[in-house]
This record gives structure tokens, C-alpha cells and sequence, in this order.
């Protein structure tokens, strides 16, 4: 068996059509243009990428985007000065901040300053105690959108085994909890986890978020699972690969997403769902 793809770059590009349409109406009954401020502190290559394609789909769906490139040297003091200026604009509906931020400033101080009604990254312990009690408000980006992935294949989740391997705050804990909600029996594989081969052999999805290039090998994977790769590394040659052995995993998925042009083109698509979420429910507005 040879795996379907899952295209996410395609039903990213859907997704952020849907929203132009829906920021002209909103523009049009509510004289409403969500705002979205993305802040980055720092010259790290890598994030400036992610904030430039951030910032290019604002424009390409109607979102203002305001951009604050702090220097490096940007105290944690001045940074929450900014963060509370944001909190309290009202032409801004969505704080994001890039990270990593230098390490003299604290990620979650950072996270907790934000007003949970524009964190629109989803990772603050508000919104992340909304989705653990069934409740959600604005959700992480990246779990986000690997759930329109997987509602993308048709298949149904109750009662399915799935396996998030990789516990970060902001990707995997929130995964599980996502993957609980819609039904499956979940585990969550970490660094201590004794036998993860074992794990992976019997689940039938898999989400791998743990930065670790072929960290998954693909004879491990159930014949028929899907397979979800959160992954983005370069090798020694510049070629960007997940966390899964994608040639060997797609000989016995059912469904499988790429890198690059899987996971991370939804990020940027829920992102701006999330503005656009931020912007009405603060207001009121039906969607
Ligand atoms: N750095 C890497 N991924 C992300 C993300 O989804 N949001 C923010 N704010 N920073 C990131």
C-alpha cells in the first residue's frame, strides 16, 4: 500500500480563501478589519521567515498586520510594557509574539501577559484549561490545524488509538488534548518513554512533534494508520525533513503529510482563523 498524501499546503490556501471572503463581509456589515500585531525580538533567521510568511497572509486575507522588530536587546520589561500598549489598543484583536525569544526573557511571563482574548498563538493557560475541560476558545495554531488535516481525510476519530510523541507546551499537550476531544483514546510518548517503537506499532495516529529527523522509522507504522508529521529540520545538505522516515512510513499508512507543504502552511491558515475568531467573539459578532 502506498499512502495518500495529505496536502496541507491546498487546504491551507482553501482555508485563507474562505477567510478573504469572510474579512470583506465583516468589513462590509461591521466596518471591522481584524488587526493582528506580531512582534519579534531578534535576528534569528528562521523566525524571520515564519513572521514573513505570517505577515504575507495577513495581507493576502485582509488582516492589518502591525509589525514590531524589537533588537535583540529588547529587555523582558519593555517587551510586557508593549504587550500591555496591545492589550489595551482596541484596533488590535491578535497579539502573537515569535518565538524563541532571547534567553533573558521568560517564555511564559511572556504568554501570561498577553490577554487571553487576543492570544490568538492559543498557548496561554487560559485557553489551554478552555480545550482540557471541553470548553475551547482560541486554540493553538499548529494542534489547530492538524485537525482540519485529519477531519480532511473523512475518517472518524472515536475511538481511535492515537499517539502524539513529543510533550512540548505548546504543540503536543495541546494536540492531546485536541485528539481527546474529539474522541480518541490517547497517549503522549516523551523522552523518558521506555519503548517507543511499541507505542507507535499500535496506534493509528500518530502526530509526531519532537524535532528529532527520523526519529519515527516507517516499518513501525500499522498498516492503514495516518501519519502527521509536525517535524521541519534541514539536514547537512539543506533539506528540509520531518520527524518520520516519510519514504518507508508511506509504504504502510493509509494517509500521510509532507514536508515541507504538510503541517506547517495550516499554522499560518489557523493563525489567521484565530484573529478572525478574536476579532468577533470580543465584539460579539455571530460568525
Ligand atoms: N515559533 C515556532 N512556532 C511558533 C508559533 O506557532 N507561534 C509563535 N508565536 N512562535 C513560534
Amino acid at each position: 500500500m502506498s499512502a495518500q498524501i495529505i496536502d496541507g499546503k491546498k487546504i491551507a490556501a482553501k482555508i485563507r480563501q474562505d477567510l478573504t471572503l469572510k474579512i470583506k463581509q465583516l468589513q462590509k456589515d461591521h466596518n471591522l478589519t481584524p488587526g493582528l500585531a506580531v512582534v519579534i525580538i531578534g535576528e534569528d533567521p528562521a523566525s524571520q521567515v515564519y513572521v514573513r510568511n505570517k505577515r504575507n497572509a495577513c495581507e493576502e486575507t485582509g488582516i492589518k498586520s502591525v509589525g514590531y522588530d524589537l533588537p535583540e536587546s529588547t529587555s523582558q520589561k519593555d517587551l510586557l510594557e508593549l504587550i500591555n500598549k496591545l492589550n489595551e489598543d482596541d484596533d488590535i484583536d491578535g497579539i502573537l509574539v515569535q518565538f524563541p525569544v532571547p534567553d533573558h526573557i521568560d517564555t511564559e511571563t511572556v504568554i501570561e501577559a498577553i490577554r487571553p482574548d487576543k492570544d490568538v498563538d492559543g498557548f496561554h493557560p487560559y485557553n489551554i484549561g478552555r480545550l482540557a475541560v471541553r470548553m475551547p476558545a482560541l486554540r493553538s495554531c499548529t494542534p489547530y490545524g492538524v485537525m482540519k488535516l485529519l477531519e480532511s481525510t473523512g475518517e472518524t476519530f472515536h475511538g481511535k488509538e492515537a499517539l502524539i510523541v513529543g510533550a512540548s507546551n505548546h504543540v503536543g499537550r495541546p494536540m492531546a488534548l485536541e485528539l481527546l476531544l474529539a474522541g480518541c483514546t490517547v497517549s503522549i510518548s516523551h523522552r523518558f518513554t521506555r519503548d517507543l517503537e511499541a507505542w507507535v506499532r499500535r496506534s493509528e495516529i500518530i502526530v509526531v512533534a519532537a524535532g528529532k529527523p527520523g526519529l519515527v522509522k516507517g516499518e513501525w507504522i500499522r498498516p492503514g494508520a495516518t501519519v502527521i508529521d509536525i517535524g521541519i529540520n534541514r539536514t547537512d545538505k539543506g533539506k528540509l525533513v520531518g520527524d518520520v522516515d516519510f519514504e518507508s512510513a508511506r509504504q504502510n499508512a493509509a494517509w500521510i503529510t509532507p514536508v515541507p507543504g504538510g503541517v506547517g502552511p495550516m499554522t499560518v491558515a489557523t493563525l489567521m482563523l484565530n484573529t478572525i475568531e478574536a476579532a468577533t467573539s470580543r465584539r460579539n459578532i455571530k460568525p
